[in-house]
């Protein structure tokens, strides 16, 4: 297609908030938010959750979609919503959203799936691919280490490449290589000083040539800073329009700018149109509504029961907290969904509940405290058999924009809770939070606490189901719940000040930083119970080749209901070159059994798992060494345990000429010369071997005016073969 300069820069900005440009032969594209549902508005809609939108049903946010810990029933959701955003003329669908959950205070928490990046990945890519397979397009997001709602649109994210490669990037590249996405969304903040929407070695280096990304990349909604300089790093698409394209075509005409850049990103565009078929315009809201409901069933997550749950039979129950006449089943900002029916816990308890179910408010949801109704509450209480109290963060306490400040819940929340609890009646709460809340301080109060997030419009129905025991939940936490904010890995560094933060916990999110340290928590990563019990029973491990394994495990059902279990492989490696966690999670599935039935759950290992990120080598490496399988319920559950042995992948630290004698001792080009070196030394060295330890550390370039003979030129030498050694040598595998 013939088109001038003008015309092609043109595109490569939206015509409107939510669409693209056409252009003979093109078609414009409707674009819309976002991870849990269509918030699809006119053209010229907001992009804050303000407006109003289509009503389009509300799936569970990624918060609870994560804790389901259910790839299968994810790709679902994700099919559910490439149909809705099919239905409703939608090409290219903004989500979902892969950030990992740094600190449990971020304020996007629940639009994000874990703390962890294995089960963010692999359910992220359930998700595009559902999405995709009705042919509309994902928007992997927000790309990349967007943590935090503070100061996002400036902060510089000052992180570590391992920390980067082995946390924030790694769900990322794994949506790309497993899922092939067709569109990827930039983020607003900074890495390492640079823009992420600018960056190069982000858009370019890392997504499209190491993971092989061949879609478009376009910013988040402002992200852009100077547009000549987005697209130079490989940005294709800035929404929405900044009107800047003039920055584009006179950098191109001043030869600032090649050309070539601006048509690249016009055929990336093309192609978008191309891949994604023309939104179908049909409708099936019920069987959305049907998926809604399914992810939220599973998504609800028991923390305690001593029994109470399920509900027996004729036990009276007063239902307590707006929450469950209100629910909060989204969150704020632009993921905000306008659902096409809400349903409360309240009206399906009085519909499930075999026995009296009354109701009373206890608190509002505002910011104002109500005395009255929380002694209307607790002078109903007494004649009732279990109160079931709704407790949670309302929407003003998180939201997208905003990070939350400490982790409680409400006061005038927790003040009722305590006045019920000295009333003697049993309490079950029940929690509505799009990230973790405090339990600890006031768990001794309850007789079970059933997490149930923020769970989609159909939401209330799963609760009631998980309460009277209709369904048997199987939710598991993918986020640590802490014993107090200051056991927080990122607790003195987050959210930074004067536009930066520094990642100073480094690898070490989540569980992989109270694990390794032991720190006590409330609730580990991957806990959640159920109403049945579940025995591991064996492990049989096979090698596949270097660095490969498969598990088959045997589980069984060892109580009396049907139920899930959702059993977790964690990698422990040995001692090696760097501080690593004790272990991470390398694999899960999760299994249906019926009471006394054995199943087995195949789990894989990849080499990759087994390999940490060498930063001096800018790539993965395995060390040699025994690892240990560890297959369990949660990180602190650990039911079987195997160990192989690895004989690790050949990839040596490169030699640079600032390299010490110790690295020089280890590389296998300079080896023999080191041994020459040493047994030269050897009487000086075993006179005073307290000298041996200062000489490994020294680099072997200030050896050259130590008068030992080793000579500028001998080191360059060396230095130089083993280069060509490192670009022909032994190296990962890719994985
Ligand atoms: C959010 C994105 C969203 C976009 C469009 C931005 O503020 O960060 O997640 O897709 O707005 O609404």
């Amino acid at each position: 297609m013939n088109m001038n300069l003008d015309q092609k820069a043109a595109l490569i900005e939206g015509a409107t908030t939510w669409t693209t440009r056409s252009a003979p032969g093109l078609r414009a594209l409707h674009l819309a938010d976002g991870p849990h549902g269509i918030r699809s508005q006119g053209a010229e809609g907001d992009s804050l959750g303000i407006g109003d939108s289509i009503p389009a049903v509300c799936f569970p946010p990624a918060v609870a979609l994560g804790a389901t810990w259910n790839p299968g029933l994810v790709r679902r959701v994700g099919e559910a919503l490439g149909d809705e955003a099919s239905g409703l003329g939608v090409d290219v669908l903004l989500g979902p959203g892969l950030n990992i959950k740094r600190s449990p205070l971020g304020g996007r928490n629940f639009e994000y799936l874990s703390e962890d990046p294995h089960v963010t990945g692999v359910l992220a890519s359930q998700l595009v691919q559902g999405i995709q397979s009705r042919g509309v397009a994902a928007t992997p997001k927000h790309f990349a280490v967007n943590n935090q709602e503070t100061d996002r649109m400036r902060v510089s994210a000052t992180v570590s490449q391992r920390a980067l490669r082995e946390i924030y990037l790694s769900a990322f590249e794994r949506v790309v290589r497993e899922a092939r996405p067709w569109a990827f969304m930039s983020a607003y903040n900074r890495v390492n000083g640079t823009f992420a929407s600018e960056s190069r070695w982000l858009l370019t280096e890392v997504l499209r040539d190491e993971w092989g990304f061949d879609g478009l990349m376009m910013s988040d909604w402002g992200a852009v800073d100077e547009p000549a300089r987005a697209l130079a790093a490989g940005l294709d698409l800035e929404m929405p329009p900044s009107g800047r394209t003039d920055r584009i075509t006179t950098a191109i005409r001043s030869g600032e700018l090649t050309q070539s850049v601006l048509d690249l990103a016009v055929r990336r565009l093309r192609t978008l149109a191309e891949r994604t078929a023309a939104p179908t315009g049909i409708r099936d809201v019920a069987a959305g509504e049907a998926v809604a409901l399914d992810a939220a069933r599973e998504a609800v997550t028991l923390l305690e029961n001593d029994g109470i749950l399920p509900l027996a039979s004729g036990t009276r129950v007063l239902v307590v907290g707006e929450f469950a006449r209100t629910p909060r089943f989204q969150g704020g900002g632009s993921s905000r969904v306008n659902p096409t029916r809400v349903v409360s816990a309240l009206e399906a308890l009085a519909e499930l509940h075999d026995g009296p179910v009354s109701f009373e408010p206890g608190f509002t949801l505002g910011r104002d405290e109500s005395i009255p109704l929380a002694d209307a509450a607790l002078a109903a209480a007494p004649a009732h058999d279990a109160v079931l109290l709704f407790l949670g963060l309302p929407d003003h306490a998180e939201s997208e924009g905003f990070d939350r400040a400490h982790l409680s819940l409400p006061a005038d929340q927790l003040a009722l809770l305590a006045r019920l609890d000295e009333c003697g009646v049993p309490i079950v709460v029940v929690l509505s939070n799009g990230a973790v809340v405090d339990i600890a301080t006031w768990r001794n109060a309850a007789r079970a606490v059933v997490e149930g997030w923020l769970l989609g419009q159909e939401g209330g129905r799963a609760i009631a189901e998980v309460l009277t025991g209709a369904v048997n939940p199987s939710g598991r936490l993918t986020e640590t719940v802490p014993l107090r904010l200051e056991d927080t890995p990122s607790f003195s560094t987050f959210p930074g000040r004067d536009g930066e933060v520094l990642y100073g916990e480094d690898v070490y999110v989540g569980y992989r930083s109270y694990d390794t340290f032991g720190r006590e928590v409330a609730y580990p990563f991957g806990h959640g119970l159920s109403y049945t019990t579940f025995s591991y029973e064996s492990v049989d491990v096979t090698g596949d080749g270097a660095n490969s394994w498969t598990m088959r495990v045997s589980v069984r059902n060892t109580g009396e209901r049907d139920g899930a279990e959702v059993v977790q492989l964690y990698v422990a490696p040995p001692e090696g070159s760097v501080s690593r966690p004790v272990h991470e999670l390398r694999a899960f599935d999760k299994i249906t059994l019926a009471p006394g039935e054995a199943g087995v759950v195949t789990l894989r290992v990849t080499p990759r798992d087994l390999a940490f990120w060498n930063a001096r080598a800018e790539r993965w490496q395995i060390e040699p060494g025994a690892y240990g399988f560890e297959i369990g319920a949660s990180s602190r559950d650990i039911r079987l345990r195997v160990e192989v042995s690895s004989v690790g992948d050949g990839v040596v630290d490169p030699l640079r000429l600032d390299s010490t004698v110790g690295e020089w001792a280890q590389h296998p080009i300079s080896a023999p010369f080191m041994q020459r070196m040493s047994a030269g030394a050897s009487d000086a060295l075993s006179a005073a071997p307290e000298l041996a330890e200062m000489v490994r550390a020294t680099p072997v370039m200030k050896l050259t005016s130590w008068g030992l003979g080793v000579t500028e030129e001998m080191v360059r030498g060396i230095v130089a073969q083993a280069a060509a050694y490192g670009e022909t040598g032994a190296g990962a595998e890719d994985d």
